[in-house]
């Protein structure tokens, strides 16, 4: 049982790397999966790719061809919720794709045939990672503040403060306010919702989606959001390890 830790970028993944005991690694679909052990359980590491697609082909990989059985997706994403600030911390609790519009066949933002607009979080999964979160974010005498709730994705980079203000005033509206904005984690959330695999996800705001937020993500992502997600997954497969969850 196998679980499945998903990094959108290679600095996040760099330390787990190298803390995997007897890693092994398989090319499949044009990616790497690390496969081997943290804190004494058997988990399959990868890199999700940019974009609700892409991402999409590596959570069924991680599913049909490593076994996976839980999945765990940290990150970077743009803060659009009031209060959201670069450093903090979003914990999912659901995910809603803010360029999926088929109306007027179906309302926006639902995905046609599944009847709604958003896919849930795992909830004890969840909690872990936020408790986890807090730990993390403690051992690294950081105060930074933790979120729980919606994230927006899309395949879009939202890199203009008049676009990252209209999507949250749209969302909102249609009764979706989001935290948060990113590339890839609605379609990891789909995926897991037709496999019936738990899910739980993270992001470090690398970014405010505005017109700094090219300048802001790289420097973030090489100093910052790699620290976090390390110090994060490695108290969360500690209690995991634990627990036995
Ligand atoms: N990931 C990090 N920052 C982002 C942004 N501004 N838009 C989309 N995805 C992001």
């Amino acid at each position: 049982m196998a679980i499945a830790i998903l990094s959108a970028l290679a600095e996040e993944q760099q330390g787990l790397l190298e803390r995997l005991r007897q890693p092994r690694r398989t090319e499949r679909a044009g990616r790497s999966f690390w496969q081997g052990e943290l804190h004494g359980q058997p988990v399959v590491l990868a890199l999700s790719r940019i974009g609700k697609v892409a991402a999409a082909t590596t959570v069924t990989t991680l599913i049909e061809a490593f076994g996976a059985r839980q999945l765990v997706f940290t990150g970077v994403a743009g803060g659009i919720g009031p209060g959201v600030q670069v450093g903090d911390v979003v914990v999912a609790t659901d995910f809603v794709q803010h360029d999926m519009d088929a109306s007027p066949l179906f309302p926006r933002y639902q995905i046609p045939l599944y009847g709604r607009e958003r896919f849930v979080c795992d909830v004890r999964l969840s909690a872990a990672l936020l408790d986890a979160t807090r730990a993390g974010l403690r051992e690294l005498g950081l105060q930074a503040t933790v979120h729980h709730g919606l994230i927006a994705s899309g395949d879009r980079f939202v890199s203009a403060a008049a676009e990252a203000m209209q999507l949250h005033k749209v969302l909102s509206e249609a009764g979706h306010p989001p935290l948060a904005v990113e590339m890839e984690g609605a379609a990891v959330a789909q995926v897991c919702h037709d496999y019936g695999i738990p899910f739980a996800a993270m992001r470090t705001i690398s970014d405010r989606a505005d017109d700094t937020a090219h300048v802001d993500f790289p420097k973030f992502v090489n100093e910052v959001a790699s620290r976090y997600a390390l110090a994060i997954l490695d108290d969360f497969m500690r209690d995991l390890g634990q627990s036995r969850v």
